[in-house]
Parts: C-alpha cells; sequence; structure tokens
C-alpha cells in the first residue's frame, strides 16, 4: 500500500469534532490516518520536490483543458503543489482544504495562490468574499474519498454551485474507495456531465479493471 493512504486503527474525530445536521461529519482525512499524519504528509511533498520529483502532472492536464488566466479551485489542495503548479502557469488560483496544518505548510511551501480552511461539502466561495464563480475545479489525491462518509455526493454538489457554467472539474481517485457506480449516480444527482474518463492522470484508457479513475466534468 502507498504510505500516504496509511490506514489507522483508532480514531482521532475527537480532535475534529464538527457535525452537519445530525450526522457526524468529520473527514476520513481525520478518522482514518494516525496522529502527526498532516505534517507527514508535508514533509512527504517537501522531500519529492527536494529530489526534482514530478508532483504537477495534475496541473498539466488541467492547465491544457483552460484558457489562460483561468480562475481555478484546487479542492483540498493539501500542501499546494498542483495549486503552484497551476499559479506558475498562469492561472488565479484558489487552494481550500480542511486540514489546517496542510493549508499553513502550502503558504510555506507553495506560495502564489490564495489558501483558505474550508469544507468541501459545504464550499460556498462568494460567501467567503470570493464572488466571481469558478472556471474551473481540480480535486486530485484522493480528495473525495477522504471526505466525512457519505458526503461525496453533497461534496460534488458543491463544486457544481460554485463552479461556472459549462465550468470544467477534473476528478481523480482509487476506485475501491469509492465505486464507480456510485460516483456516477452522485455525479447525475449533482447535474454535472461527464465528457471524458481515463486510468490516470497522463491519460491511460479507461477500463473496468482499472483502480484509478480521472473524471473531466462539465458543469
Ligand atoms: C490525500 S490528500 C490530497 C491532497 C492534495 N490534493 C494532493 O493531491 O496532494 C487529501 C486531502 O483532502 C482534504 N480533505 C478531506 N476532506 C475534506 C473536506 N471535507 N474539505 C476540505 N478538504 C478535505 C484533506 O485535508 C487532505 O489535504
Amino acid at each position: 500500500m502507498r504510505a500516504w493512504i496509511r490506514m489507522k486503527m483508532t480514531t482521532t474525530s475527537a480532535k475534529f469534532p464538527h457535525t452537519m445536521g445530525d450526522r457526524e461529519a468529520t473527514p476520513r482525512w481525520f478518522t482514518e490516518t494516525d496522529e502527526g499524519h498532516s505534517r507527514w504528509y508535508a514533509d512527504h511533498f517537501r522531500e519529492l520536490v527536494e529530489e526534482g520529483r514530478d508532483v504537477e502532472g495534475e496541473a498539466r492536464l488541467v492547465d491544457a483543458l483552460i484558457a489562460p488566466g483561468s480562475l481555478v479551485l484546487d479542492a483540498g489542495c493539501g500542501q499546494g503543489r498542483v495549486a503552484a503548479g497551476l499559479h506558475r502557469r498562469g492561472h488565479r488560483v484558489i487552494g481550500v482544504d480542511i486540514d489546517p496544518v496542510l493549508i499553513e505548510a502550502a503558504g510555506t511551501d507553495s506560495p502564489g495562490p490564495t489558501y483558505l480552511q474550508a469544507d468541501l461539502t459545504t464550499l460556498d466561495l462568494a460567501a467567503s468574499g470570493h464572488g466571481e464563480t469558478l472556471d474551473a475545479i481540480v480535486c486530485a489525491g484522493n480528495v473525495i474519498t477522504y471526505v466525512a462518509a457519505d458526503a461525496e455526493a453533497a461534496t460534488l454538489e458543491a463544486f457544481r454551485r460554485n463552479l461556472r457554467p459549462d465550468g470544467v472539474c477534473v476528478i481523480g481517485f482509487h476506485v475501491e474507495r469509492y465505486p464507480m457506480q456510485r460516483f456516477d449516480r452522485d455525479l447525475a444527482t449533482s447535474g454535472f456531465t461527464v465528457e471524458h474518463r481515463f486510468a490516470t492522470w497522463d491519460l491511460r484508457p479507461w477500463h473496468d479493471e482499472a483502480d484509478f479513475a480521472v473524471t473531466i466534468l462539465r458543469a
């Protein structure tokens, strides 16, 4: 198993005790990872960058899909590697993440974009003072599989609400954590149209045994 999806056996939800209505709404990023995971995750990408490894594949794909100077949300930006890659390519980027450790790391390690600590599941950028609707959203690195249990559909609906008509959303995740059938059902509810699906961010063809899916959606 890849180190960055290490699972933990004990819950840490007490450190993030927010609820949505009467049901538990703690992201699985907090309940399914070890204490200290966020710092480890930030350090991991710092090391990859220092080693000269490519951490911008997702940014290159999104850049190819959008107009110069687009307004882009990096949804679940982590330590900002994708946000920074898009910023370097001339886009206006807002990075949103719920993890305060990673939002702080993003501001230090990946300067340029605007970073906000917020919950994607209920995201309302206009209410946060960012009135312009988004041209694009990128949601890379299993973010949608780490929102609170059963909050995937609400997250997709929030993406759709914050995106301009005809805007593009690119989302990638491991399908064992969010089966395609359920994803496609949630997409239909949220009002997105599936334009393309691939098995990798470098556009290897999608097939039914693929363990990863990259889906390009149109609002
Ligand atoms: C595996 S990391 C991916 C980070 C980044 N996208 C990347 O690819 O490097 C998953 C991220 O999703 C974020 N996340 C999970 N649930 C969230 C939520 N409800 N709202 C905002 N961010 C969330 C976590 O805080 C974490 O940074």
